[in-house]
């Protein structure tokens, strides 16, 4: 496996690889791998011949007060675990080499998909995702790039880049993988203390009822929220931030008192939760029914 700091070498390593015709698949991380990433190195390994793996914590992602300068970080044991699950490249570059200078330059993100769900409270999050994203596409020119659905409205929105501005790229969404009591896997899972990481299960207890409605079609939108909210402040410890239903991938809001029988789009249902100091983000998403009055299925197994 190859360690890659500069642009300058990856772009000639990659150029290479293709000259050779092999197919090139990019999984886009900010490090501290952990099995959700590892699927994702796994998945386009299974896609393509050659696998990059990006490490960086992208500065331009974090607002004010964010953990930007706690976020945590092992370069070591990052290219060890990306080695053994399939890397080829780990492209791992200082901040001063994808940021020379000021990004004058940006990738906005309408407010539509951008001031909704994770959006509302980290604002200007979701420009310096796409931005670092549209530079790691552009440096690598992958045939795919991956992503967790963990981060649905972040799948939505690259998506969304990749249209509008006609890239010629494949994004793969990966389903989410979770810790054996259902916890979703994230490097800020370190940051609980054992009582928080106990009551951290709530988000997905709380999903899980929620996507029982949805699949059975009961009640209203509105109804639908309070019903998981009531669920998650079951927990001593949680605070919630949003528990917010919309239509998926166009993350437009879905009206309170709207029956959730008469809904006939894809449906997400996110919540983002403060556990101690700790946010932890979680979804589910629900496929409309299709047929004669079914059961609705998840479209992507969670
Ligand atoms: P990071 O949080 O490191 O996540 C990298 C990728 O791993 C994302 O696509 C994320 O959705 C996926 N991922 C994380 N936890 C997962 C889980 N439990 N199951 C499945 N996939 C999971 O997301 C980012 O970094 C950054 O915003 C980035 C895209 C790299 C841009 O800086």
């Amino acid at each position: 496996m190859k360690f890659i700091t500069l642009i300058s070498e990856l772009r000639k390593q990659v150029q290479q690889y293709k000259e050779e015709g092999l197919s090139i698949g990019l999984v886009p991380t900010m490090g501290y791998l952990h099995e959700g990433h590892t699927r994702l190195i796994e998945s386009a390994r299974q896609e393509n011949e050659i696998v990059v793996v990006s490490v960086f914590v992208n500065p331009l992602q974090f607002g004010p007060g964010e953990d930007y300068e706690s976020y945590p970080r092992d370069s070591q044991r990052d290219v060890d675990v990306a080695d053994k699950h399939g890397a080829d490249i780990v492209f791992m570059p200082e901040v001063s080499e994808l940021y020379p200078h000021p990004q004058n330059i940006t990738i906005t993100v309408d407010s539509s998909m951008s001031a909704v769900l994770c959006g509302r409270s980290r604002p200007g999050h979701f420009d310096g995702v796409a931005t670092v994203v549209m530079k790691l596409l552009q440096i690598v020119q992958p045939h795919s790039v991956f992503f967790g659905m963990k981060d649905a409205q972040q799948v939505a929105i690259i998506q969304r880049m990749i249209d509008d501005f006609n890239l010629p790229v494949q994004l793969i969404g990966c389903p989410t993988v979770r810790e054996p009591d259902g916890l979703a896997k994230s490097s800020r899972n370190v940051y609980l203390d054992d009582e928080e990481r106990r009551q951290a299960t709530v988000l997905i207890q709380a999903l899980q009822v929620g996507h029982k409605r949805l699949q059975q079609s009961i009640g209203t939108v509105n109804e639908l929220i309070e019903t998981v909210r009531e669920q998650i402040q079951a927990s001593s410890l949680a605070e919630i931030d949003y528990i917010e239903v919309c239509t998926y991938p166009h993350l437009e809001p879905i009206l309170p008192e709207r029956q959730l029988r008469d809904v006939t789009t894809h449906v997400l249902l996110a919540v983002a939760v403060k556990i101690g100091k700790t946010r932890l983000i979680d979804n589910v998403i629900h496929e409309p029914t299709t047929g004669n009055g079914g059961d609705g299925t998840l479209c992507f197994v969670h």
